[in-house]
């Protein structure tokens, strides 16, 4: 069965913006865990501009899934990872000015420093992932650092409106998470996957797991949060049927 990780960044980021406590976090969460979210995914980012300290610490108490912390690799976010133990870190290159995760982990060039915190996490009994783009150096790099999976970044596939381009990034990305699963790894993806795009990526039979976010929480204005997790937890069953 593919997994549905749901990203409640956006809903901190509607809370934060108006300095209420609503929409509550929690509640979205548990929403999305009954509705079929098999996990909940969320980006505590140095500059707290959606997911707060608090937020983590309360999630961790209250999930009934499993909790994915997506964060950059810093003292300050591997100290906080320690305390809170989470399911399963996500490490995620991070700049302040962008709007969003704009590219991938390069495990490559900081090989030490991310090889030394898998190793720490893991020791820690929480399960490291590495999002990264598909390119068979990082690929391998991830495999050499033994993390437990990695995410596979399906921006360049899911943002470019030129059909041609979009069918090569598809086939880069099923190639390479072949590659990735053949070497023993977990194959999470995502990144920028809605409703009309998720289909082709949930076919790939070496995923096990697709963290979405805005797409859903977007549909969610319209349909209510119940109805936009259930849609796309059945595109992703429609995906595994054929
Ligand atoms: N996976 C990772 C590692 C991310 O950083 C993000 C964005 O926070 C997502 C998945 C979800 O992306 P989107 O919001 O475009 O669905």
């Amino acid at each position: 069965m593919l997994r549905l990780g749901i990203n409640i960044d956006h809903v901190a980021t509607l809370r934060n913006v108006r300095n209420t406590v609503y929409p509550n976090l929690i509640e979205a969460a548990l929403i999305a865990e009954s509705n079929g979210a098999d996990l909940i995914t969320l980006h505590l980012r140095e500059d707290r501009r959606h997911i707060r300290d608090e937020d983590v610490y309360l999630l961790r108490q209250v999930l009934k899934t499993e909790m994915n912390l997506e964060m950059a690799l810093t003292e300050e976010m591997l100290e906080i990872a320690l305390q809170v133990r989470p399911d399963y870190v996500c490490l995620v290159p991070e700049k302040r000015e962008e709007l969003t995760t704009e590219g991938g982990l390069d495990v490559v060039a900081h090989y030490q420093t991310i090889n030394s915190a898998v190793d720490i996490l893991q020791s820690h009994g929480i399960r490291v992932s590495l999002f990264i783009d598909a390119d068979r150096e990082q690929i391998n790099a991830a495999i050499a650092s033994r993390c437990y999976a990695i995410e596979i970044h399906t921006g360049s596939y899911a943002d470019t409106h030129d059909p041609a381009l979009q069918a090569l990034e598809l086939k880069k990305i099923a190639e390479h998470s072949a590659r990735a699963a053949e070497g023993g790894l977990i194959v999470n993806a995502g990144h920028g996957l809605h409703y009309h795009n998720v289909l082709a990526i949930a076919r790939i039979a070496q995923i096990h797991e697709l963290n979405i976010g805005h797409a859903i929480i977007a549909q969610s204005i319209f349909y209510g949060l119940p109805q936009a997790v259930r849609d796309m937890k059945q595109l992703l069953r429609d995906a595994r049927k054929c």
